[in-house]
């Protein structure tokens, strides 16, 4: 599995006596168990769920991220998974077991994973268990995935992709979107995202496209198809790009030059929009609630050379020099991050209708504060990168009710691009993770832009 296994040579950097990591395929099964029953039993992000197996720490990177891959793969493909594996079961194992089942099949059904590894590192994973009941599963698992490995395609396909997604989930979308787009939303997001990067210049798109080995998209977005190591890039180092989805780039980027504007970001960290605003010539402040991700907020802003006076505070409490003091407002509000299904799939398994629910009081409350910094005649830009109308939609035209002083200013600026990233014919924009789907797709975003009375 991995190229980092010993050799005699010496690394280059080599400092210490520790011997270099190698590869542990069995290692990385159990993470990846462990992982998948962290989001789905503890609703655990999934990173933090990864980072709790106790092999997790002494993996290699390669190994870590094949860790991440087939949990990932698994909470994104569960009801398919489920009925590949549910149909050889005659009692429902312990949760290892079960968790090792599901990975298992992951691998033989997504991944294209050799039947041996993907059986033979399962099974060895259950017997280095200090439980005897995952030790005893041990027969049965392997005796199901090598009855997977024969018919768990063909058994997989037989589910509708969109059972996939969690019933609330589907449910809604379905009554915003209709069930053909669900479809499509379903299929794009079992897909593993690639990685998008935003230029502080965007005339040098072509430049870092080039020797990235990326392509450039329609809004000047910089697209490589996987993710990889990032901080080994081009340019990384340099600053002269930060990692951000093309959907998550809109709301600034539909602002365009920004030079001798002030603006608000009254929830920056971790900071993609703070830099954006910073690059199109913005005197920015940032806000954020957290001083910890605040943090990340400037160490981007250092890596970039770009400026921002960050501030962590409360938005909706914070008070400036003086109120109405912006031309620009850009409140990217908490939410329940529905439409970043791709890039974590764990949400689907963390959120649930209550959370929306709550999240919208917050974001009420929010775009009250933010209407009491803009200038009259002044921009106020709210988005989320959720998919629920509750959280777009229904949270402007709310606001519209609270604050006739403000009107919205339909979104022009993308021109026909705009359309293909869901500028609708209300002027906001309603990005659905399957547009683009030709280039890879984007996250689920949505974006309305107000403006101010004079
Ligand atoms: C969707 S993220 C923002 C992403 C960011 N705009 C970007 O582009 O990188 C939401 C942020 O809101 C912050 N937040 C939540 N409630 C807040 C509040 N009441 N005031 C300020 N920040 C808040 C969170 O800490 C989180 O960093």
């Amino acid at each position: 599995m991995s190229d980092e296994t010993r050799s005699g040579a010496k690394p280059a950097g080599y400092q210490g006596t520790k011997p270099k990591k190698s590869s542990d395929g069995r290692g990385a099964r159990i993470a990846a168990a462990r992982g998948v029953m962290g989001v789905i039993g503890q609703k655990l992000a999934l990173d933090v769920a990864l980072s709790k197996a106790h092999t997790y720490d002494d993996l290699t990177a390669r190994d870590r991220a094949f860790a991440r891959l087939i949990a990932a793969t698994t909470l994104r493909r569960l009801a398919q998974l489920d009925a590949a594996v549910g149909q050889h079961l005659s009692r429902q194992p312990a949760p290892f077991a079960m968790a090792v089942l599901l990975t298992g099949a992951a691998q033989l059904i997504y991944l294209d994973t050799p039947v041996h590894a993907a059986v033979g590192e399962s099974v060895a994973a259950l017997k280095s268990s200090k439980d005897r009941n995952d030790v005893n599963a041990a027969g049965m698992v392997n005796a199901i995935l090598r009855k997977v490995a024969d018919t768990g395609k063909a058994d997989a396909a037989k589910i509708p992709v969109a059972k996939n997604l969690p019933e609330w989930l589907r449910k809604s979308w379905t009554r915003a979107y209709g069930e053909e787009a669900v479809t499509k939303i379903a299929e794009q997001i079992t897909q593993s995202p690639p990685l998008d990067l935003s230029l502080r210049n965007k005339d040098e798109a072509e430049k870092w496209a080039e020797e990235i080995g990326a392509q450039v998209l329609p809004t000047r977005t910089v697209r490589k198809a996987d993710i990889g190591n990032i901080v080994g890039l081009p340019g990384f180092h340099d600053g002269a790009w930060w990692v951000q989805d093309i959907a998550a780039a809109l709301p600034v980027n539909i602002l365009g030059d920004l030079t001798g504007k002030t603006a608000l970001d009254m929830c920056a960290a971790p900071g993609g929009k703070t830099l954006q605003l910073a690059a199109a010539g913005a005197q920015v402040t940032a806000l954020d609630r957290s001083e910890h991700r605040l943090l990340k907020v400037k160490d981007n802003l250092e890596r970039t050379g770009l400026s921002a006076k960050c501030i962590a505070v409360d938005a909706g409490k914070w008070r400036g020099v003086r109120d109405h003091d912006f031309d620009i407002v850009l409140l990217d509000a908490p939410c329940s991050a529905t439409g970043t299904l791709r890039r974590r799939p764990d949400v689907a398994y963390t959120k649930a209708p209550k959370d929306v629910e709550s999240l919208t009081a917050v974001q009420d409350r929010l775009l009250l504060a933010a209407a009491r910094q803009v200038k009259p005649g002044g921009t106020l830009v709210y988005c989320t990168c959720s998919l629920q109308p509750a959280e777009g939609e229904q949270r402007i035209l709310s606001f519209l009710k609270m604050r006739p002083d403000f009107r919205l200013n339909p979104i022009l600026t993308l021109g026909k691009a705009g359309e293909a990233m869901g500028v609708t014919p209300q002027g906001w924009l309603r990005a659905l993770p399957h547009m683009l789907s030709d280039k890879g797709g984007m996250d689920g975003f949505f974006t309305a832009q107000l403006i101010r009375d004079v």
